[in-house]
């Protein structure tokens, strides 16, 4: 399935419906769903959220409290970086928190969260399947290992500075 541009993002529901008709009916569809639309438009768009509650027949609220409670789920489009900070049992022993702190330092925002300019998200997620690396993270697609504090400002600002 192809990527929406951004205009086509409040407007075009229909991939939504499509995807309705063909998860709809399974057990426990909602997750599905909404995983689904997640991968389609990067977050859960509001009026995404009130066509799965209508088509389904659930009240909002329980559309909201599922999108809300599993932290794969993002209410607000990401960030044009999207830094994934693993906070797997490696990771974790060897100190994502320290890593994910200095991120939110650098940055100014808490995890899952995004900036205002809409540069950087930070997620963090389990295990990125390079624990011999630990802690990783890894960005848009690229990972990062062996972090210390130096080395992801050293990344961010490097990040920033290509960008820019
Ligand atoms: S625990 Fe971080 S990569 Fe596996």
């Amino acid at each position: 399935m192809q990527h929406p541009n951004s205009n086509d993002v409040i407007f075009d529901l229909s991939p939504v419906k499509q995807m309705l008709t063909q998860t709809a009916s399974l057990r426990g569809g909602l997750i599905p769903v909404l995983q689904q639309i997640q991968e389609y438009y990067g977050y859960l768009p509001e009026n995404a959220l009130e066509a799965v509650a209508s088509v389904l027949g659930v009240p909002l609220t329980e559309v909201y409290g599922v999108a809300t409670f599993y932290k794969q789920f993002r209410l607000k489009p990401a960030g044009r970086f999207v830094i994934m900070v693993c906070d797997g049992t490696a990771c974790h022993v060897n100190g994502s928190s320290d890593i994910l702190q200095t991120l939110s330092e650098e940055l100014g925002i808490d995890d899952g969260e995004t900036t205002e300019d809409r540069f950087f998200t930070i997620q963090s997620v389990a295990c990125l399947g390079c624990c011999s690396l630990s802690p990783a993270m890894m960005i848009n697609g690229e990972t990062y290992g062996n972090l210390t504090k130096e080395k992801v400002l050293s990344i961010i600002a490097a990040i920033r500075e290509n960008a820019s």
